[in-house]
């Protein structure tokens, strides 16, 4: 029962906002996994709402299109017992020149507690936070992807769509250590990836990133450091092989500034995920896909389809009780 779980100050949580994955301690990834865990349990109730922020007030602000994420943080705060106001750019005074900080501020003053943030540009969330810390509001800011940045509510459904195959009731962090995990695509566009890298090379996983090298380039592992153990191959064979997690994700056309690929059909035969280029996997291999998938491009439509092999509605669902976890952690001890 949730009612049994901890402040999240009794369960050693730090952090006022979750900007990056990148200052995650292993400690803070295995709290989020048990606290999605228990709002697991109430979402398998038959009244799926909890009390925990009733009186605030959740406001999104999406400056860039989304379908599971915007409605998945909707629905966790609507759980958690929230007002939700839903903030869209295009019917907005953005239109007549406010700022994006002025829009925020707007949203301050109606009483807003936590903002969730998506922006096309990197930074954008970090800066609502610091100017929200500047005006000393308490204001709580959520990632909800920013530009190629990070996407860290996806990296923590991931990440727990991944330990849940372990186990359902109590995943574990330290069971993917060892583990191989393919990460296979547009790895330099990809603000999940990033995200996705602090949370598994923390976990300890093996991660093998591969794809084309105008998509997977060398200098990309600068930024994450020696001590982040990642290899990247720019075959999809040795990637797969013995893995027991294939990551795959979307190619970005919005975000290729100029023709980084040869044609999708020349991809999708060089790095798309089949059923027959799983056989090299280790046995009982499972694939992710963060979505939007362009079918038969990143992942051949029977894989994606297959129940046994695909974790993808796993991870849609899964991001209601993360999103929940994240609200309740940042959210649970304002004042
Ligand atoms: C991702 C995103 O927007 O960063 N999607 C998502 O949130 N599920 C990935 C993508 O757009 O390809």
């Amino acid at each position: 029962m949730i009612t049994a779980t901890p402040t999240p100050a009794a369960l050693g949580w730090q952090h006022h906002h979750i900007l990056s994955l990148a200052d995650f301690s292993a400690e803070d990834f295995q709290t989020v996994l048990t606290t999605a865990a228990s709002f697991e349990g109430v979402l398998s109730r038959r009244t799926k709402k909890v009390p925990t922020l009733q009186g605030r007030v959740v406001t999104t602000m999406f400056f860039e299109a989304s379908t599971r994420t915007r409605s998945s943080f909707e629905l966790a705060a609507k759980r958690l017992s929230a007002d939700i106001l839903n903030f869209a750019p295009g019917t907005s005074s953005l239109s007549k020149g406010e700022t994006i900080l002025d829009t925020a501020k707007t949203y301050l003053a109606m009483g807003t507690d936590i903002m969730v943030i998506r922006h096309g540009q990197a930074g954008v969330p970090q800066a609502i936070a610091a100017e929200m810390d500047r005006l000393g509001t308490g204001v709580r800011i959520l990632n909800a992807g920013d530009g190629q940045h990070e996407h860290p509510s996806q990296g923590l459904l991931d990440l727990y769509a991944l330990c849940t195959t372990f186990s359902a009731e109590a995943p574990n962090l330290a069971d993917l250590k060892g583990k191989k995990i393919a990460i296979v695509g547009d790895i330099l566009h990809s603000r999940v990836a990033r995200s996705n890298l602090w949370a598994l090379t923390a976990a300890g996983a093996s991660v093998h990133l591969a794809g084309p090298p105008t998509l997977v380039p060398t200098e990309f592992l600068d930024y994450f450091g020696d001590d982040r153990p990642i290899t990247l191959h720019w075959q999809l064979e040795p990637a797969l092989e013995r893995a027991d997690f294939v990551m795959t994700l979307r190619l970005q056309h919005e975000r290729m500034a100029q023709h980084l690929l040869p044609s999708i059909r020349e991809y999708h035969q060089q790095f798309g995920i089949t059923r027959d280029r799983l056989a090299g996997c280790n046995p009982g291999v499972r694939v992710l896909h963060p979505g939007p998938t362009n079918r038969g491009v990143e992942l051949s439509s029977d894989v994606m389809d297959d129940p046994a092999l695909s974790l993808v509605s796993r991870q849609v669902t899964s991001g209601i009780a993360v999103r929940m976890a994240l609200l309740y952690l940042i959210g649970g001890n304002l004042p």
